[in-house]
């Protein structure tokens, strides 16, 4: 907080940056505002030393966007990759990470809903996905934005003037988001005939060339042995990572970490969906079976109790549910409004962007699933009007299930 003051201080005695004055968290309304303009150099193509570095980007000015392919185990739709990041890496492919540790926010989640930013959460809940045995979404973020997001120096406080805090990764989640949107490596390989499968294999130079005839320009393919399971689009910026321009470029040599033959690119499974181009397209996970009521109450598994409108666990009278879709990939509403998952627990209200569950047919009950498992869990069992936080996950004492 005096950390945000005293930087906002400083920026309105040395205005380099061009951002109009922000009062609050901001989702969208100051982009294209900086007055960075199009006169400063390409990153790393400077031929003499910058020194506003709100608008130029330096020394990250090779900005990779990366994206998973996962297989082992799935996330995300089975028909799109999933963003990884956005890296600031030097123009000699050196980097830095973890650049400004004052700046390690504690939730990306509240941030971008602070801002009203609610489209490019909901966006990253469905494409921006942990591996399930790391942790939540959530975490990802957070290390992606304090590993990467505060080395960028055109998202430095001085460059936003108004010191509100959490508006440089307001900007970056968005960049991050927005870039990724352009980059459909499913439909650039899928349009070169080139489709998930279990048993063909690639070589290294066929997948490139695909992409490049695809995309334009050749980006960097690494594997896990020899599973295809990730990609890296290299881009120059001309401007600020705020509202300045992505110059795209070829990969360097020797940039990919994938065996020049016997390549697999295989399917994911379990759940399919959305695409990125989609907008609020969520994932529409497979395999569920039993048929979905259209409404109902929602019931813990271990007998105690059920939830209230607002996906609470209490003994009170339980809420009816209005569910949207069918077991294999649905949304639920309550009076209070839609029901999703923010930072890890269930929510239902007006503010809440809908999550996708399926429901999964577990002794002779249909139990309600998120992202594949029936798992919840809440730091206690509800008694009298005491209502409990549930959590998707184990993580916390009293696990429970709930049918449907
Ligand atoms: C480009 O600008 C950066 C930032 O000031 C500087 O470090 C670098 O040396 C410059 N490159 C050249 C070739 O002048």
């Amino acid at each position: 907080m005096t950390f945000w003051a005293t930087v906002a201080i400083a920026s309105l005695a040395s205005t380099v940056a061009a951002s109009p004055l922000v009062s609050h968290l901001d989702a969208g309304s100051l982009f294209g505002r900086t007055s960075c303009g199009t006169s400063t150099p390409l990153s790393c193509h400077n031929t003499t030393k910058q020194t506003n570095l709100c608008c130029f980007e330096s020394p990250g000015g090779s900005i990779l966007q990366t994206q998973f392919w996962d297989t082992s185990p799935s996330t995300g739709p089975s028909n799109s990759w999933t963003i990884h990041g956005l890296w600031p890496d030097h123009c000699d492919n050196s980097f830095s990470e973890n650049c400004d540790p004052s700046r390690d926010y504690s939730s990306i989640t509240n941030i971008l809903q602070n801002a009203g930013a609610t489209d490019i959460l909901s966006y990253m809940q469905t494409y921006w996905k942990n591996d399930p045995d790391d942790g939540s979404d959530e975490e990802f973020w957070e290390h992606e934005w304090s590993t990467h997001g505060t080395c960028y120096s055109t998202l430095q406080p001085s460059c936003i003037s108004g010191g509100v805090q959490g508006q440089d990764a307001v900007y970056f989640f968005t960049r991050v988001v927005n870039t990724f949107k352009t980059l459909n490596t499913y439909n650039f390989l899928s349009s070169e005939g080139i489709a998930p499968s279990s048993s063909t294999t690639h070589t290294l130079s066929s997948l490139q060339s695909a992409l490049k005839s695809a995309y334009g320009f050749t980006p960097a393919l690494t594997c896990d042995g020899s599973d295809l399971n990730q990609i890296s689009y290299y881009f120059n910026l001309q401007g600020s990572l705020i509202d300045g321009t992505l110059v795209p470029y070829n990969a360097p040599s020797g940039s990919s970490d994938c065996p020049s033959s016997g390549i697999k690119y295989l399917p994911k499974s379990g759940s399919g969906g959305g695409s990125p181009t989609s907008t609020g397209g969520g994932s529409i996970p497979t395999g569920g079976s039993g048929s979905l009521p259209s409404k109902g109450t929602i019931q813990s598994s271990t007998g105690t109790g059920c939830l209230l409108s607002l996906a609470t666990w209490s003994t009170q009278t339980c809420a009816t549910f209005t569910y949207s879709g069918s077991a294999s990939g649905f949304t639920m509403t309550s009076s209070k409004g839609e029901c999703g998952v923010l930072s890890g627990a269930l929510t239902c209200g007006s503010g809440v962007s809908s999550s996708t569950f399926t429901a999964v047919t577990s002794g002779g009950q249909l139990l309600l699933a998120y992202q594949g498992s029936t798992s919840f869990s809440a730091n206690a069992v509800p008694s009298g009007e005491t209502q409990e936080t549930v959590f998707t996950g184990t993580s916390h004492s009293q696990k429970l299930s709930f049918v449907l």
